[in-house]
């Protein structure tokens, strides 16, 4: 059944000259069948790279809205309309103006987990992989509100010893995964090392050897010599560090760690979706003006060789 499935997505696929991209935690059966898998950032590069008239986004509403910020003039399709990501919805653009107008000489780095209006307001964009740099790179005398997520957002304050204005957003997905689910592992499993995606909590990432984004993870493994990873991420990305390393076993911190937004995409949705070419996800041309700007800061920044990964 898959495989007949397969056959017509591939066959659309060309007719209609697209690309599918999938994010590290989509279902295994849609990551293989995608032309490029990937974090947020590497997402987003190749969506602006990209010569495909159409791109398939195999993710959540986020990261389809910045390919579409990128890439105006391709159509943009998400399988599901209603993959949406909780945390990219904690804080709207009206909150933030609100913010901005509390602080109003700080400048504003919004992680991609957000709209595109909350994008068009903010000064700089940045991912997991990278909003340490991005913090780093804003002069040392200027506040920074960081918006949405308080997990990442410690994260980046520890590193890059700032004290930022943060908004107490959090993603449900990454805070079940508890300080107790690692000590058990770590009991069950003690030469493992622990891997973690800064949302995690606070205690959870101390008790972590690695806090990396789902990309960055893959890397970690590929040029580890350990035979055993204890995962504290969305479970989907245990798929892509089996397939690259067979030999290696890689433990998830907890089950419980499961996207259902990221799982709402399926082969049929993605035959579906280039069937009747939905759903197209477009940006009002005065936001994604904005929002490309802070989108391109962040950018400008990486060294070449990321801009290239
Ligand atoms: P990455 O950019 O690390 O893939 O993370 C995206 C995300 O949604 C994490 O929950
Ligand atoms: Fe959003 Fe969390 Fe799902 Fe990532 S795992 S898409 S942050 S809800």
């Amino acid at each position: 059944m898959d495989e007949k499935l397969i056959e017509k997505i591939k066959r659309l696929k060309a007719e209609r000259k697209a690309m599918i991209l999938a994010h590290n935690y989509q279902p295994a059966e849609i990551q293989d069948l995608a032309d490029f898998c990937g974090d947020s950032l590497g997402l987003s590069i190749k969506a602006a790279e990209t010569d495909a008239q159409v791109i398939v986004f195999c993710g959540v509403q986020f990261m389809a809205e910045t390919a579409a910020i990128l890439s105006p003039e391709r159509i943009v399709l998400l399988p599901d309309k209603l993959a949406g990501c909780p945390l990219a919805d904690m804080i709207t653009a009206e909150q933030l103006s609100e913010l901005k107008q509390k602080h109003p000489n700080a400048l504003v780095v919004c992680y991609v987990n957000s709209s595109a209006e909350v994008k068009a307001q903010s000064d700089y964009c940045c991912t997991s992989s990278n909003a340490v740099e991005v913090v780093n790179s804003i002069p040392q005398d200027r506040q920074i509100i960081f918006v949405p997520d308080q997990h990442l957002g410690r994260f980046v304050a520890e590193k890059t010893s700032r004290d930022l204005v943060l908004w107490p957003g959090y993603c449900h997905v990454h805070v079940v995964i508890t300080e107790a689910d690692i000590k058990n592992a770590k009991t069950k499993y003690p030469d493992a090392i622990v891997m973690a995606h800064p949302e995690c909590t606070e205690p959870v990432k101390e008790l972590s050897d690695a806090i990396l984004s789902t990309s960055q993870m893959l890397n970690y493994a590929k040029k580890s010599t350990a035979k055993q990873f204890i995962v504290a991420t969305e479970v989907g990305m245990l798929h892509p560090l089996k397939k690259q390393n067979p030999e290696v076993e890689f433990i998830p911190a907890s089950d419980r760690a499961i996207c259902p937004n990221m799982k709402k995409i399926t082969l049929e949705k993605v035959a579906w979706s280039l069937e009747d070419m939905q759903y197209k996800i477009t940006v009002p041309e005065e936001v994604r003006i904005e929002a490309k700007k802070a989108i391109d800061r962040m950018v400008e920044i990486l060294p070449s060789k990321m801009r290239k990964d």
